[in-house]
């Protein structure tokens, strides 16, 4: 009987090697600065109940609208796949009390998130984010840190062909003041019965309808950011400067819409040059009705979400991710069956010294062994057989011109840091 193959289900990203250990890289590189920061983890449920979605993330956008994994589990609840981190976050502090501690509470999170896009380059229905949210502080510097992390974390991957484009939706004050307006704009468009359906719940989404005729007729539409109350002004005047200070260079763009409902004052997008279509790399912003919205106190928040994937994608197209960056430092190879442990022994303290140190087991044929270390991508190798354990040296050959220097055993360390 022959079995058939079972393929990955369609628009998953995953990751084997040798590409998992770029990945990687990029995902841990991507949140350390909100580490050195002081956000703390957060380690949350990949299915919450649905509602946590339907109400904090908003029926008018295509998450909850089309694209959610929703279905019922065996307790016939409504179950759904996370599609994104800031709700699950909010519905986690408030169970747990956390805003009723020292505030901001500050977390970052990293883990799979689910939509049921259409797959293309860059677009998954599986995919990968890092992101960080601060709750509970009031203050234009805590939106233009929360950029910086940002930017510091894209940075340490080596990306640099990228722009960052921010806005402000103001207060509620100020976006009262605007759909007034949008709705008189909106009520004189021709619109079909699903864009009406959009507009009603938020008039907004209609800056974010991607087809030409739609983007036309919204040309001359009032834009939020002329109808900013004086505070809310002030407010995102004071994240420019900070921004400006810090040296982080933005483009106001007053049309951005993000695809997610909860979002108020700040907002911000991350946009890559060289990834066509599927160019956002992270975005974010304040949200700060949605702590009441959830049925706890209201807290205002700020945070982002770094897609790892596009991030991944962006740093190889910039070619910042070096072919040997991920490679072993040093390839041993024992002659035979006694050499074993002595390789073993010094394998164990080299990588205690934090070098990356591989064996090659099994009992290969010198030949097939050096086949091996050269796959491997090793810097350096050592083989090691009866002389070089009686006399306590070894040839150290570094792989990139084949030069050897003789090393004895108890200084490899040494001799391996000095040359690495
Ligand atoms: P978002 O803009 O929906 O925001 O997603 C953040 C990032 O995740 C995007 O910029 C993109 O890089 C990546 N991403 C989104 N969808 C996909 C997909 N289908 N395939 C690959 N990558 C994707 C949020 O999710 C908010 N929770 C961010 C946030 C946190 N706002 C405040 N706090």
């Amino acid at each position: 009987m022959k079995y058939e193959k079972i393929q990955a289900p369609k628009g998953v990203s995953e990751y084997a090697p040798p590409l998992s250990a770029a990945f990687e890289w990029v995902r841990s590189s991507l949140i350390a600065p909100a580490k050195l920061a002081g956000y703390q983890l957060m380690e949350l449920p990949v299915f919450e109940d649905t509602a946590l979605f339907s109400r904090g993330v908003g029926e008018s956008t295509d998450v909850v609208s089309k694209e959610m994994y929703t279905f019922e589990d065996r307790g016939g609840r409504s179950i759904t796949l996370r599609p994104e981190g800031t709700a699950g976050v909010m519905r986690a502090v408030i169970e747990k009390g956390l805003d009723r501690g020292q505030l901001p509470v500050k977390v970052w999170y990293s883990g799979q998130f689910f939509r049921a896009e259409r797959p293309q380059a860059g677009r998954y229905r599986q995919f990968y984010q890092v992101g960080i949210e601060a709750i509970g502080l009031d203050d234009p510097a805590i939106d233009a840190e929360v950029i910086a992390i940002a930017d510091q974390g894209f940075k340490a991957i080596g990306l640099r062909n990228y722009r960052l484009e921010i806005t402000s939706l103001g207060d509620s004050q100020s976006r009262a003041a605007h759909r007034v307006d949008l709705l008189k704009f909106i009520a004189k468009l021709d619109l079909d019965e699903a864009t009406s359906a959009r507009a009603a719940i938020n008039p907004l989404r209609l800056f974010d309808d991607k087809r030409p005729e739609m983007k036309e007729a919204m040309q001359g539409a009032p834009l939020l950011l002329d109808y900013l109350s004086p505070e809310s002004l002030a407010n995102f005047t004071q994240v420019k400067k900070y921004l400006d200070q810090m040296d982080i260079a933005y483009e106001v763009n007053p049309r951005m819409v993000r695809g997610l409902d909860y979002y108020t004052g700040t907002t911000f997008e991350f946009i890559h040059a060289d990834l066509g279509a599927q160019s956002g790399i992270g975005g974010g912003g304040r949200y700060d009705g949605l702590m009441e919205i959830l049925g706890g106190q209201s807290l205002s928040g700020i945070g982002f979400g770094l897609g790892v994937d596009r991030a991944l994608l962006a740093a190889q197209a910039e070619g910042a991710i070096k072919e040997d960056q991920f490679t072993s430092d040093l390839f041993i190879i024992p002659l035979g069956d006694n050499q074993k442990s002595d390789a073993l022994f010094i394998a164990t303290q080299l990588r205690a010294a934090g070098i990356r140190t591989e064996i090659a087991f099994g009992d290969r044929a010198l030949k097939g062994a050096m086949k091996a270390a050269d796959k491997s991508g090793s810097r350096y190798v050592v083989i090691i057989g009866d002389s070089e354990v009686a006399s306590g040296i070894v040839e150290l050959k570094r792989m990139s011109d084949g030069t050897t220097t003789s090393v004895k055993i108890s200084e490899l360390q040494k001799a391996l840091i000095g040359a690495l």
